[in-house]
């Protein structure tokens, strides 16, 4: 590695998840709307198909959004009163808390028109559609993070098809907009994680390299 990726792998190396979020941002409304718009624009997609979306709320479309994935949520978890209080209590303290949330989405039109022109790779694409979904994620984390803020990536969405309708619903956006995943933000209330430092298992285990 030479100098010249030196800023890119700091912030690589500083991305962490942070579930303690205050209700602040260190920018205001039109310069997230720029930070969003530039990583949706600039994320790479299997064949450049841009099916990947996004909406950021803020203020009380935030909270709306968080009382709608509890209010679903909790559904999910079978009356069991000891996992509804767990998660009453996570979902405020650690996402509605915060400033703002991304919402990531993809369009399965676009995915499935992909899928009807090459049928060979119908299977893939789908895969292939999540990959650019975790690349925009992981550019807006990254970019949030290097101007101050705290951020997780959250999928409760994916716990029931009637969490992800009620978010899309919420939203107004087209039913085919499928949740990848939420990220809510905001300046951090404390340290990353759960405060611990963050655990990693050798590297050298997980590479491998065949020079001349
Ligand atoms: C694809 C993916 C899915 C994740 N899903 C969740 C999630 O649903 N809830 C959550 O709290 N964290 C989620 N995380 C955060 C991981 O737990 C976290 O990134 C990991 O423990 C490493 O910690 P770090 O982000 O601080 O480096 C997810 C991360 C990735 C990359």
């Amino acid at each position: 590695m030479s100098g010249k990726s030196a800023a890119f792998f700091e912030a690589v190396v500083n991305r962490r998840t942070y579930y303690g979020l205050t209700n602040k941002s260190t920018l205001t409304n039109d310069q997230l709307k720029t930070l969003v718009q530039t990583a949706v624009k600039h994320a790479p997609t299997s064949f450049n198909g841009q099916q990947s979306r996004a909406v950021l709320v803020t203020g009380s479309h935030h909270i709306k959004l968080w009382e709608t994935v509890l209010e679903n949520y909790l559904k999910t978890l079978g009356g069991d009163k000891a996992q509804e209080e767990t998660w009453t209590t996570r979902i405020n303290s650690n996402f509605k808390s915060g400033y703002g949330t991304v919402v990531f989405l993809e369009d399965e039109d676009v995915i499935n028109g992909f899928a009807a022109k090459m049928p060979p790779l119908a299977q893939k694409l789908p895969i292939w559609s999540q990959n650019s979904a975790g690349i925009l994620q992981y550019i807006v984390w990254t970019a949030l993070e290097l101007e101050g803020h705290g951020a997780s990536l959250q999928h409760q969405t994916q716990m029931s098809p009637d969490i992800q309708s009620a978010v899309t619903n919420l939203l107004e956006v087209p039913p085919t907009w499928t949740v990848s995943g939420l990220m809510p933000f905001g300046i951090p209330a404390g340290p990353p994680g759960y405060g611990g430092p963050k655990v990693f298992q050798p590297v050298e285990d997980r590479t491998k390299f065949l020079f001349d």
